[in-house]
């Protein structure tokens, strides 16, 4: 039997064993609601509570500036219209990029329509990256936030936070970053990165699904989203997802922990996968930046050739990789990056994200296949193009 080779870790990540021992205790033995005052009840309190702190440890910060929430686009969603309808009497202007995930795409256009926002969307450089400068320039005396990706999904670009941080202080405006690429690879430091706001999600580090983070600095005031029980300091009612919670928090731990190993792995396997592709196929070419992306990140396009095709070709191999703009809904799987960073209208990617299971094996079998499968698809592609003329 073929073994399965998964390299889609920044769709989903699977579950850490370790991670999974933990939240199955919250199935059946400490499955009280947090706000129960009996001993049950209590239990699953102090369970958020240890994993509250747990975060904050590695974050550096206070355990109440933890907000659970449901996952990345949750936190976006809370971070961005928590300060816009907070600031509304202060301003109405935000800053962002045009590469950034969809999450916070949506929640800016959604903003822009009924919260009477303006935004200004960044251009990026060839590697998809934000220019500080830029930041700089775009703020005006209506701005309220800045919020710019730490590492970008599709092509993993990592941007320069703290440098875009101390500009933001500077003029004493907000800064949101979306982590949720970032966390298993980069420093989560607060008080180093300088951001007042971060979002994280459980399913790229080996977490749980559903389960995500908003870091608020103590002296930010934001309007909730949900209202009900006034759970989560009253910024995210409902309650608690207790065992997605504890999950969380071992996944991070874990991952921070093993993150500059991890990094040094992973980033050769990088190199290997990129230099095999490049030197094998021709008119093949890195998306994003070749040094300053994530560890894990390969995004490659390949001229004349549907990414789509090469996905299904893979997945008869049990190799399993998606098209560069995996978060895409419109017909033509075009990529809102590729086409910021001013690629060519008709060309599309193929994403492939390595994980703590990639061995230098599974990495050699890819470049073993993706070859053959490239030409077939060429010529296919010419054989239907001569029968049309
Ligand atoms: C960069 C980035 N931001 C936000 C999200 C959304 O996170 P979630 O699916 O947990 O809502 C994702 C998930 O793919 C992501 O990659």
């Amino acid at each position: 039997m073929k073994k399965e080779i998964y390299l889609d870790n920044a769709a989903a990540t699977s579950v850490h064993n370790e991670v999974k021992q933990e939240m199955l205790k919250y199935f059946d033995l400490n499955y009280g609601n947090p706000s129960s005052i009996h001993s049950k009840g209590l239990e699953a309190k102090n369970a958020i509570e240890k994993s509250r702190e747990t975060i904050a440890t590695i974050f550096n910060c206070k355990p109440e500036e933890i907000i659970f929430t449901s996952g990345g686009t949750e936190s976006i969603n809370l971070a961005l219209k928590g300060i816009a309808k907070s600031m509304k009497n202060k301003g109405n202007h935000i800053i962002t990029s045009k590469v950034e995930h969809q999450a916070v795409l949506k929640t800016c256009e959604y903003l822009e329509k009924y919260e009477n926002c303006r935004i200004t969307y960044l251009d990026v450089d060839k590697f998809g990256m934000v220019n500080p400068k830029d930041v700089e320039s775009a703020i005006c005396d209506n701005t309220i936030l800045v919020s710019i990706m730490y590492a970008n999904n599709e092509i993993g670009t990592i941007n320069p936070i703290e440098e875009i941080a101390k500009i933001t202080r500077k003029y004493n405006i907000y800064f949101h970053t979306d982590a949720c690429q970032a966390a298993g690879y980069c420093n989560l430091e607060i008080k180093k990165l300088g951001v007042d706001m971060l979002s994280l999600n459980g399913s790229k580090i080996y977490g749980p699904k559903g389960i995500g983070i908003l870091y608020v600095k103590s002296n930010i005031k934001l309007v909730p989203i949900l209202h009900g029980g006034g759970q989560e300091n009253n910024l995210r009612s409902g309650t608690e997802n207790v065992m997605n919670i504890v999950g969380f928090a071992k996944a991070l731990e874990i991952s921070q922990y093993k993150r500059l190993e991890e990094t040094e792995r992973l980033t050769r396997l990088r190199k290997q996968l990129i230099n095999g592709i490049v030197s094998q196929i021709t008119n093949s070419g890195l998306n994003g930046h070749p040094t300053k992306r994530l560890p894990n990140n390969i995004n490659i396009s390949f001229e004349d050739v549907d990414a789509e095709a090469v996905i299904l070709y893979l997945n008869e191999y049990k190799i399993y990789a998606s098209i560069g703009s995996a978060c895409a809904n419109n017909e033509k799987n075009e990529s809102h990056v590729l086409n910021a960073m001013h690629k060519s209208d008709n060309i599309d990617s193929v994403r492939f994200t390595l994980g703590k299971d990639t061995t230098k094996e599974d990495i050699e079998k890819v470049l073993d296949v993706l070859p053959n499968i490239i030409n077939s698809l060429r010529k296919i592609k010419e054989t239907i193009k001569i029968k049309k003329k």
